[in-house]
């Protein structure tokens, strides 16, 4: 065992020992908050900020119809951070990077470089510098130049992704980010994140002005993000800074009975956004995989780390400034549990205009029957102290197997089929779990949270993010469409991914 090695063992027997004592604590109290979190409701109110600006778009620079070829560059840049200025990893010097925006059909080609300097190892023991490029969302092949997330690139390198969008459905909204095992928490929490749009091929919703909202925290230190702690890879990092598209509190106009389309990425680490605009509902047209048959009213939308949503909001006709809010939500941890925080103001204002909702968007939208005789799998999420060779350790595991470079949890898929993966979370937190390559349909979701369990199990919604509630599960639907090859599922709090929250879905 190096030294490092040895260091970084004793500390997680430490964090361990605080991790219990904290849950043992906990149950003998009947709170619902694991850690980080005291009684009563912390209001966080910045005042109203600078107006609401979309994130930049990413150049198309190629001119063959049906090619969007974009640069992105992994590079340290300074990017103002509510007034101080900081130095964020970034893709082409800006925060949140920049939109890439194509259509169903088109080839896309990112050239993609790594300048991000090397600053030395983190405690996982990888070079806080060596990363790839996941396209989250994408319906396209997990191998070769395509979505291979079994890529890495060092100091430097560069690398042409090619990606073949004709398989992947119209009209959603996907995002982009480094996703090396071990490194891709830090390098997410430290700025690299950027949005992928699918155009429509429906009209109904073109009328609408729309905007993208990159929801994303961070906390600075010597104006650089702050390193992460033990604690921070078991509870997942949140920041004291709450940001849409890098402003804090942007103020965003509407004219009274205006629609507008919001769609909205959580690019955070960990932080859960229970999202709800003042006197107004949030229409869901659209979820991870597409858009839905018909808006859907909510007055509250939850969403974890990784999942969209595609919204319809409709002005009142009183004129004012309506707070768009992030409301409490205890996920088991993290001080956003006792938390409402102001994201964003909206301010009605201007002469009124009449718009009304659309009742029918996309009739191809259905939640499909189960198919008899599929296969069932089962996958568990545990955190906490895994047995080892060498003595237990703080970790994280799907089916037992804590995700390493040289051993995994590895489901075996044929292509072509359906699956139901039934999937249990044994630990006392939520777990956002994704998949790579497929999107899937929600049967059933035990626990959590009841407005997004009545949307997912009821509406035909798409998903390639679903919550994990603590000590609930969830069941989906899987396709296994299109695309062989080696790829992987994971929890969304990057954190518990870096600690092998991630298992292997090898498809032949
Ligand atoms: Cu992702
Ligand atoms: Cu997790
Ligand atoms: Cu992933």
């Amino acid at each position: 065992m190096t030294k490092r090695c040895a260091i970084w063992r004793l500390s997680w027997i430490i964090v361990a020992a605080l991790w219990i004592t904290q849950a043992m604590a906990m149950m003998g109290g009947g709170g619902g908050c694991m850690m980080g979190c005291s009684s009563g409701v912390t209001v966080i109110d910045p005042p109203r900020g600078r107006p609401f600006q979309d994130p930049p778009l990413a150049p198309n620079l190629s001119t063959t119809p049906g090619v969007v070829e974009v640069n992105l560059e992994a590079k340290v840049a300074p990017v103002n951070v509510n007034g101080t200025v900081a130095n964020l990893q970034t893709y082409n010097g800006v925060f949140p990077g920049p939109t890439i925006r194509v259509r169903r059909g088109d080839t896309l080609v990112i050239n993609f470089r790594n300048s991000l300097p090397f600053s030395g190892y983190n405690m996982h023991g990888y070079p806080r510098n060596l990363t790839n490029l996941h396209t989250h969302g994408l319906h396209v092949s997990p191998i070769g130049n395509s979505d291979n997330v079994m890529l890495n690139f060092g100091e430097g390198e560069s690398f042409q992704f090619v990606y073949d969008l004709s398989l992947h459905p119209a009209g959603n909204f996907n995002f982009y980010h480094p996703h090396v095992h071990g490194n891709a928490a830090e390098q997410v929490w430290a700025g690299l994140v950027g949005a992928l749009e699918v155009e429509d091929a429906t009209p109904m919703l073109a009328g609408y002005e729309t905007h993208l909202l990159v929801l994303k925290d961070i906390s600075l230190s010597n104006s650089a993000p702050t390193l992460h702690s033990n604690s921070d890879f078991m509870n997942g990092k949140e920041g004291n800074v709450v940001m849409v598209n890098g402003l804090v509190n942007p103020v965003l106009t509407m004219k009274p009975g205006q629609i507008q389309r919001w769609k909205i990425v959580n690019a955070s680490n960990a932080r859960f956004y229970k999202l709800n605009l003042a006197n107004h509902n949030l229409h869901v047209v659209g979820t991870d995989g597409g858009l839905l048959d018909k808006p859907y009213a909510q007055s509250t939308v939850l969403l974890s780390p990784g999942e969209r949503v595609d919204i319809l909001v409709k002005a009142t006709t009183t004129k004012g400034y309506y707070k768009l809010k992030a409301l409490p939500y205890n996920r088991g941890a993290g001080a956003s549990a006792n938390q409402e925080i102001t994201l964003m103001t909206v301010n009605v204002t201007g002469s009124a205009v009449s718009q009304s909702l659309p009742s029918s968007i996309n009739p191809s939208a259905v939640r499909l029957s189960v198919p008899s005789n599929i296969p069932v799998r089962q996958l568990t999420l545990r955190m906490g102290m895994m047995g080892g060779m060498m003595g237990g350790s703080m970790s994280a595991s799907i089916n037992g197997i804590v995700y390493s470079d040289t051993s995994a949890f590895t489901l075996n898929s044929t292509l072509g089929g359906y699956e139901i993966w039934e999937i249990y979370n044994q630990s006392m937190m939520d777990h956002p779990f994704h998949q790579h390559v497929n999107h899937a349909q929600v049967l059933a979701i035990n626990g959590g949270d009841a407005s997004y369990r009545n949307l997912l199990t009821t509406a035909p919604a798409w998903k390639d993010t679903v919550i994990v509630p603590a000590m609930g599960s969830v069941r989906l639907l899987v396709p296994v469409k299109d695309f062989a090859g080696l790829t992987v599922f994971h929890c969304h709090i990057l954190e518990h991914e870096d600690i092998g929250m991630m298992g292997l879905w090898d498809i032949r």
